[in-house]
């Protein structure tokens, strides 16, 4: 099979290289991909995840058995209906149903309709009703999120009325995420832990795989700004077996139900954003794509060929598929740009990357670097993963940040408490 990757990230090499591990797969491309990423597919740097015409005409050319589509802008802009609509196999949910991470609005709609636990909310299209509305409430915090995707910075904590007010009227004012501002969800704050569920679904079957825990902000101790993800722990010590059924019955099975009775049947990886609050876990939000970096710690447990079930999935054969799992945690650190997620320098050599090609069990995915004369070079906010598995959390930890240790980048940094509780 040949296959194409849309993407450029480590969720992106992480999954190319667990595809590349079945010898079902010849040949794989990555749109537009890395530098580290054309280690292990044949990248194409002048094709964009949002240039659907140039994929479509690629894949046509150049006659791709499968398009994967990881990243959420494409999905939202109906990469896939595209695609399968010209006759080509594509992984990801169509636009109908990338709706439920597209449009947060759509999103809690769905939830409130179908019964599934989420935060109490109300949907704003005017802001001075917005600010009435949370001066009304007067608890705090509260959470404000525009309705769009925003690039992960769509969601604001606001501990106060003035905080508050200023985060509606940056989103519907100053429209500093333009038109996914258009309209926001004003929604009670929960607390306790987060757990990330990344499942299989294939419109009608759903199988989760192996719980994570994200570290979104960028600094030691839960400081600083959200980030995409500054590391990740496999298995989620919070999601016991009790908590898995629990979800199951009432979130993942009933979500999988509701967008096939709303005529937007999903499939590919759906991602669950899970809040454990003492009421029990509740959706904070949904994803319709692998998460980055959960994907980086979750993949490297998962012991069934990834081709199977990806064809499982676009063939809506999801039942007849048995998954399985390796019972070590795994754990992901992420080295980014200092700066990062503000302003960042680019173009810092990246040296020890060889010492770590011999360690067993030790993966490094290439989030944002390019090689130039042979060296691999920083080009991104989030520069690479080291992934390492172990038979405990405790030793894949040490494992990870002995790993991460080699590594010398100027002004790169690194979380130091990924996996704390
Ligand atoms: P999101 O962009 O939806 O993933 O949200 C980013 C982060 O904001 C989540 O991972 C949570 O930590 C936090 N968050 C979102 N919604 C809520 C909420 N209702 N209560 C408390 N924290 C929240
Ligand atoms: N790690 C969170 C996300 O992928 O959205």
């Amino acid at each position: 099979m040949k296959i194409l990757m849309i993407g450029s990230g480590g969720r992106e090499h992480a999954l190319i290289k667990k595809l590349k591990e079945s010898e079902k797969v010849s040949h794989l491309y990555c749109a537009p991909g890395n530098g580290g990423i054309s280690l292990d597919a044949q990248c194409l740097p002048e094709i964009g995840p949002l240039d659907s015409e140039k994929i479509l005409a690629f894949s046509q050319k150049n006659k791709i058995d499968l398009v994967f589509v990881a990243p959420d802008d494409p999905l939202a802009a109906g990469l896939v209906d595209l695609l399968e609509k010209n006759g080509i196999k594509a992984f990801g949910p169509n636009k109908r149903a990338a709706q439920i991470e597209a449009s947060k609005v759509f999103a809690k709609n769905l939830m409130k309709k179908h019964s599934i636990p989420t935060a109490e909310y109300e949907v704003f299209e005017k802001s001075a009703d917005a600010i009435n509305y949370i001066e009304q409430q007067n608890s705090y915090p509260t959470v404000i999120k525009a309705d769009g995707l925003a690039l992960g910075k769509g969601v604001i904590i606001a501990e106060n009325f003035e905080s508050a007010k200023a985060a509606v009227n940056s989103i519907m004012e100053k429209k500093i995420f333009g038109q996914a501002g258009k309209q926001l969800v004003v929604e009670e704050y929960l607390s306790g832990p987060e757990v990330s569920i990344l499942a299989f679904v294939d419109g009608e079957s759903i199988i989760p795989m192996v719980s994570s825990m994200d570290h979104k902000r960028a600094y030691d101790g839960d400081k600083g700004p959200n980030t995409g993800g500054m590391g990740a722990i496999s298995p989620n010590p919070f999601y016991d077996e009790k908590t898995s059924q629990y979800c199951m019955e009432h979130i993942f099975k009933p979500t999988v139900r509701a967008m096939s009775k709303e005529s937007r049947p999903f499939k590919g990886c759906l991602y669950f954003g899970l809040m454990l609050t003492m009421e029990g876990p509740k959706v904070i939000e949904y994803n319709a794509r692998f998460g980055d970096p959960e994907t980086q710690v979750v993949l490297p447990r998962l012991k069934t060929p990834l081709i199977d079930i990806v064809l499982a999935v676009t063939d809506s054969k999801l039942s007849e598929i048995k998954i399985e799992w390796d019972d070590k945690a795994c754990v992901c650190i992420v080295l980014a740009s200092g700066g990062y997620p503000g302003d960042y320098e680019e173009g810092y050599q990246i040296t020890g990357l060889e010492k770590l090609a011999k360690l067993n069990d030790v993966e490094v995915y290439h989030s944002g670097t390019s090689i130039k004369n042979g060296d691999f070079l920083s080009s991104g906010g989030r520069v690479l993963g080291v992934s390492a598995k172990a038979d405990t959390l405790d030793q894949a930890l040490s494992k990870a940040y002995s790993a991460i240790g080699e590594i010398k980048m100027k002004s790169g940094f690194y979380r130091k408490d990924i996996g704390a509780m």
